[in-house]
């Protein structure tokens, strides 16, 4: 439980740092296994900035050789209406391609992205996330490989941020209160870290 000066619940880890480990582990160990047969190594994309944590330690638990591009993307801020701030320095043409994602919520991010890739003729493509809110999907997407299912909350911490914030807590948190942390987005600094602001 994390709360306010005041004693107000801000806040509670919904997925521990230990629970993170393991998931990660089991996951990286799956994949690498279903990747082992290929005669060239997958090229995994890291979707920046929020994927970053979970590909670090996802890549470590594949004993595989692999190879690695990223790409950053922005919304215009309407729904589903996406562009491309750095594109991939890599030709995935007849490529094994994994997207590794840290959610997938609407689904309208990785919608887009997997018609984009699919035009450039990769051999395959596949993606992966850590967290899945199926419950607020708007467009359907395929997803073959999961951390964890999440209920319709807020959520930082593990490379997911709120306002550029919190990226690096070590477990993921829920945000019970989301209005206050926007009136306050500090709010949940001196309980994580521990620091006079
Ligand atoms: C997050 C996440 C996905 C997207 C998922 O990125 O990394 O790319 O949102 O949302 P959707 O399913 O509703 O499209 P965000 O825009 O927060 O950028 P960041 O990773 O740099 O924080």
């Amino acid at each position: 439980m994390i709360e306010d000066d005041a004693g107000r619940l801000v806040g509670r880890t919904l997925v521990s740092a230990a629970s993170l480990r393991e998931r990660v582990g089991v996951l990286g160990a799956q994949i690498a296994e279903s990747y082992s047969d290929l005669t060239q190594p997958p090229l995994l994309i890291s979707v920046l900035k929020g994927s970053t944590f979970f590909l670090a330690d996802l890549m470590r638990a594949m004993s595989i050789d692999l190879n690695l591009d990223f790409m950053s993307i922005s919304s215009y801020g309407s729904p589903g209406i996406v562009r491309i701030l750095k594109d991939l320095e890599t030709d995935v043409s007849g490529r094994d391609l994994l997207i590794v994602e840290d959610i997938v919520d609407t689904g309208l991010t990785l919608n887009y992205l997997r018609k984009t890739l699919r035009q450039r003729d990769p051999a395959s493509l596949r993606t992966v996330t850590l967290l899945d809110k199926a419950a607020r999907r708007i467009v359907p997407v395929e997803v073959e490989y999961k951390g964890f299912e999440i209920p319709d909350v807020f959520v930082v911490g593990y490379g997911l941020d709120f306002q550029g914030r919190y990226r690096n807590c070590p477990a993921i948190l829920a945000v019970r209160d989301i209005a206050r942390l926007a009136n306050d987005p500090l709010v949940l600094v001196d309980q994580l870290y521990g620091k006079a602001r």
